[in-house]
């Protein structure tokens, strides 16, 4: 089985929280830590004021030269010099779902230019996407970035970039969350 990932929001954890917004929708509480584990060590922890979970997956709608392109460009998470990070839970709503694979494609590359946008952020940029939707979650996805704080700026003109697309009119749900690493 693949392994699950936890968000923990508390007053502990390896990130600490710079802000958490609202995008659409409800907000989550405000916390001032997050911490990221596997779901399996979460019996250890304390009193934490929301988890969600979710799990890396295979991915659904890149082609072949997209996942070329990605994987020649992509850096992985943990870059010591990538202090900042940004988790965006999301969910779409039941029309995005109840759309074909072939349809939701359409929309998200070849209408809304997702990949093609995101690319032009990588290297700088580091991202995880975690799937939840199965696992009976308030959101479909956790989007988790990483980011030197230099490319901060950057990182704003990107989300912008995507909420302005058609795609985001099928998001439901979002709440923008930064982070900045413990010392
Ligand atoms: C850093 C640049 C980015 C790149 C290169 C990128 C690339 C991608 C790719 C290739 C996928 C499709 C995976 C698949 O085939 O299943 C994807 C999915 C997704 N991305 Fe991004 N992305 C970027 C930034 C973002 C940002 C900033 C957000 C949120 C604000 C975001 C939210 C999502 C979501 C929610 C999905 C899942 C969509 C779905 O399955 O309906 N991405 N991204």
């Amino acid at each position: 089985m693949l392994k699950r990932t936890a968000f923990v929001g508390g007053d502990s954890g390896s990130w600490s929280v710079l802000s958490v917004r609202p995008v659409v929708g409800q907000s989550l509480d405000h916390v001032s830590h997050v911490d990221v584990r596997p779901t399996a060590d979460l019996a250890s922890r304390g009193a934490d004021v929301w988890v969600l979970e979710g799990q890396a997956s295979n991915l659904r709608y890149a082609t072949r030269d997209e996942l070329t392109t990605l994987r020649s460009k992509q850096e992985p998470l943990g870059r010591p010099h990538a202090r900042r990070a940004a988790m965006i839970p999301i969910k779409k709503t039941a029309a995005w779902w109840e759309m074909a694979q072939d349809e939701r494609r359409a929309i998200f590359e070849e209408t809304s230019q997702h990949t093609a946008i995101g690319l032009k952020y990588l290297p700088a940029i580091a991202r995880q996407l975690y799937h939840c939707r199965d696992l009976g979650q308030p959101f479909d996805f956790v989007t988790w970035f990483e980011y030197a704080a230099d490319d901060a700026g950057a990182f704003e003109d990107l989300v912008a970039s995507l909420r302005a697309t058609r795609e985001w009119q099928f998001v439901e749900r979002e709440v923008d969350i930064r982070l900045e690493r413990q010392p």
